[in-house]
């Protein structure tokens, strides 16, 4: 899929104050720091649009961004670092809650994992979290110029082999590096078939 036009379109400090629903929603979420911001400006070819830091808790609202005039992609906060997050019922912080649960044109939700970690308690509980919620996802594994070939292969297996005690088959994943580019078409041709079916539904 070729971007043509990525614009910002609004930040939310609440599900219900999110823009109209009327476009497939793909929302990128994951701990603090892990390359949620940074993965959205590499798809999109845009260094600037959503921000980034090196300190994590940078993204602290639900920011959309309209793509090619037909698709949201949505960059949220992470989690594990506010310490004053509250977690409600369903195991989600309220903000995280409120909007994954309640927006019915949420397509994937796009969990970022850290490619150099060992499988980490907070990940496995989020992913844990959306399956009894019935929310689809697919795994996006950042940062793997960070580290050699073998030994992301070596992480990725190890927290597949984790995901698949919980799960009979494995989710979508994709392999990714916003120095190399890894994984950009990958993904962008991903949401380009999601969208085909969508719209063929
Ligand atoms: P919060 O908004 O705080 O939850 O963080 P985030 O997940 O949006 O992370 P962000 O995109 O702001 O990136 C955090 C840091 O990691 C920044 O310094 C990025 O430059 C760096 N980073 C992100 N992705 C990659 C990557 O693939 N490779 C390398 N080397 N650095 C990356
Ligand atoms: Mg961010």
């Amino acid at each position: 899929m070729i971007i043509h036009n990525a614009l910002f379109i609004k930040s939310s400090p609440k599900w219900d104050l999110c823009p109209q629903g009327n476009f497939p929603e793909y929302a990128f979420i994951g701990r603090s720091n892990v390359g949620k911001s940074s993965f959205i400006n590499m798809i999109t070819n845009n260094s600037k649009l959503a921000k980034t830091s090196s300190k994590p808790g940078k993204t602290q609202l639900i920011n959309h961004f309209l793509i090619n005039t037909s698709w949201y992609l949505v960059d949220l906060p992470g989690y594990g670092y506010a310490k004053t997050a509250k977690t409600v019922r369903s195991g989600f912080s309220e903000m995280i809650s409120g909007y994954i649960l309640n927006r019915p044109n949420l397509v994937y939700v796009c969990v970022l994992i850290d490619s150099r970690l060992e499988p980490q308690k907070n990940d496995l509980e989020f992913l844990y979290n959306l399956g009894e919620n019935g929310i689809p996802f697919v795994l996006i594994f950042t940062k793997t110029d960070k580290q050699g070939a073998v030994k992301t292969k070596e992480n990725i297996d190890i927290f597949l082999q984790k995901v698949a005690e919980n799960w009979e088959e494995l989710p979508p994943y994709f392999v990714s590096s916003t120095i190399t580019k890894a994984g950009k078409e990958e993904f962008l041709d991903f949401i380009e078939t999601t969208n085909r079916q969508l719209s063929c539904t």
